[in-house]
């Protein structure tokens, strides 16, 4: 596939940009600042400016492409796909209206050009914060654990609010053409380097991480995960959480649920160590199964 990547410059981009290059596919990225890797194509874009985006998604890749009449026909795009990771990735990073207007034009503008040149494959990063429990003020706690999709996404914050509303977008982009277009709601973002430097706090005090319903994702699995999205077509308009397989912290399911879920209902049995950020419709949908976990460099319980 020849893939338009937004955003693969930054922490989960430029794992991932590079590992869909490693598996075959052609990526350029379009982000306000290059990569630099070897195998991907960069490609300055401002993606809040419609007219880039649009001008972007329609050029032609590279200039071995000029060979191919088909490709430098100059009409429609060459591109089979869209991975939209770019975004401001939190609060506290810039002025909630900046955060919001960013993201929310950025995300619009990518589905727009994408759906009007014709690609029938988006993917892009929604987020965990939707279900409004990352940055609530206070203690907000789930609804129930397992937490799927199903879950209520009422955020209070800037960030969570223009995730919830590009989702809304690209389910109505979808509406007008049918296109597959999935939304990744990515829990924290780990790189492998991190497993020694921050979870051993994790590890001393689960309750740094309650704020992520415990959970995290590994950059390496969030790579099989897009991957996948990629590979698996004609769902339509879906959202999946993307998580690993256990919690972030070395408490067993059940004492994290007596400490800091009373009262939560528990919907279902669950296993010793099973995230209670519900992978099952990834595994259901996508045969998404993630190989990696913070054990596999660090011991705990
Ligand atoms: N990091 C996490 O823990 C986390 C968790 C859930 C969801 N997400 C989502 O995953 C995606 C990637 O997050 P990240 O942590 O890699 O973020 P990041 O900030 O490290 O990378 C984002 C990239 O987007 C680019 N970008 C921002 N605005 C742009 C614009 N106007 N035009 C072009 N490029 C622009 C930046 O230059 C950067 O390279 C984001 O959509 C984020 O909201 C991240």
């Amino acid at each position: 596939m020849r893939i338009f990547f937004t955003g693969g410059s930054g922490k989960a981009g430029h794992h991932v940009a590079p590992f869909l290059a490693s598996r075959g596919h052609q990526v350029t990225n379009a982000d306000l600042t290059p990569l630099r890797h070897p195998d991907v194509k960069d490609l300055r874009v401002d993606l809040t400016d419609a007219g880039q985006v649009y001008s972007a998604m329609a050029a032609t890749p590279t200039g071995a492409d000029l060979e191919s009449p088909a490709r430098a026909s100059g009409t429609g795009s060459s591109y089979d796909a869209v991975v939209h990771y770019a975004a401001i990735p939190s609060e506290f990073l810039a002025p909630d209206a900046t955060t919001f207007a960013t993201n929310t034009t950025s995300t619009y503008n990518v589905l727009e050009a994408a759906t009007r040149l014709g690609i029938r494959k988006v993917v892009f990063a929604s987020s965990e914060t939707t279900y409004g429990i990352c940055f609530a003020h206070g203690e907000r706690k789930p609804l129930y654990v397992p937490v799927d999709e199903e879950h209520p996404v009422v955020p209070e914050d800037s960030y969570a609010m223009s995730k919830v509303a590009g989702e809304a977008v690209a389910r109505s982009f979808h509406a007008r053409t049918g296109a597959d277009v999935y939304g990744l709601r990515i829990n924290n973002v780990i790189e492998p380097h991190e497993y020694a430097e921050a979870f051993p706090a994790f590890l001393a005090d689960p309750a740094l991480r309650r704020r992520n319903i415990f959970a995290y994702i590994d950059t390496r699995d969030l790579g099989q995960m897009t991957l996948r999205a990629l590979e698996v077509d004609g769902l339509g308009y879906e959202v999946f959480n993307v998580a690993n397989a256990d919690h972030s912290v070395g408490a067993t399911t059940q004492e994290l649920i007596e400490r800091f879920y009373e009262g939560v209902e528990v919907r279902r049995e669950m296993g010793e160590h099973e995230t209670f950020y519900s992978i099952d419709k990834a595994r259901r949908l996508l045969g998404y199964e993630p190989q990696h976990s913070w054990r596999d460099v660090l011991t705990g319980p």
